[in-house]
């Protein structure tokens, strides 16, 4: 599939991507590898990571973050709870940031973004506070610009990140239970105003009953639209 983007999206299952961008850096949103059901085996140890990135404190998404952060020595991207969460657990790699800020890191600009979810992270036995959830805006060396939701639900927010940052491709859940389905992701297609979107956090789990077929079918009538199902270990390119 031809996005012209310079860059390399590839689906590690749930919520996981690794991104090659058009500067030879590869980016990990959502870092949950090891402990994936969905994540080929021959790819849940990525050679090389020069940037980590959290949406929200759940274990599906914090995934092996502190390991991986502490491994590669790269910068982890979270809200600032998370921030802290990770530097008690020694990771002296973190960035902090909130909603509407934006930072640089290995050449590309994060900027995070709303979502409609909860954040708790679950240490132990515990759950400790967690911030808000998060999605992320990340603009790539040459302009090409990605969103990802993170976990959410659809809001009318989505319309101000699509006016503010018109995102060149959207990963989007579509899983239900945890997060939106079909139905609300194509409202939440229609708000971004977005021509791409590869549907996420399906199928890892039987629970996870979304699929992106229906996204397909229920954005049939928007024109120009795309719907890009990837398999785990897929890319997009
Ligand atoms: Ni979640
Ligand atoms: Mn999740």
């Amino acid at each position: 599939m031809g996005l012209g983007a310079g860059a390399r999206f590839t689906w590690l299952g749930h919520a996981t991507f690794l991104v090659e961008t058009p500067g030879k850096k590869t980016l990990l949103v959502d870092p949950w590898l090891e402990g994936n059901p969905s994540c080929p085996k021959n790819l849940k140890a990525p050679a090389h990571v020069d940037a980590l990135l959290v949406t929200h404190g759940h274990f599906d998404h914090l995934g092996e973050a502190p390991a991986l952060a502490k491994k590669h020595r790269c910068p982890v991207v979270s809200n600032y709870e998370i921030a802290c969460w990770l530097r008690s657990k020694g990771v002296e790699t973190t960035v902090e940031m909130n909603k509407g800020g934006t930072v640089e890191v290995a050449g590309v600009r994060v900027t995070m973004v709303s979502a409609d979810h909860s954040c708790g992270i679950t240490d132990g036995d515990r759950i400790v506070y967690g911030g808000e959830p998060a999605g992320f805006v990340v603009t790539l060396e040459n302009g090409f610009r990605f969103y990802h939701a993170g976990d959410t639900n659809v809001f009318g927010d989505m319309k101000l990140i699509g006016e503010l940052y018109k995102p060149d491709l959207a990963m989007l859940p579509v899983g239900d239970l945890y997060t939106m389905g079909p139905r609300e992701a194509a409202l939440a297609v229609k708000l971004l105003g977005v021509r791409r979107v590869v549907p996420m956090h399906f199928g890892t789990f039987p629970p996870l009953t979304g699929k992106p077929a229906e996204l397909k079918s229920l954005c049939a009538s928007m024109k120009g639209v795309e719907i890009l199902e990837l398999a785990p270990g897929e890319s997009l390119e």
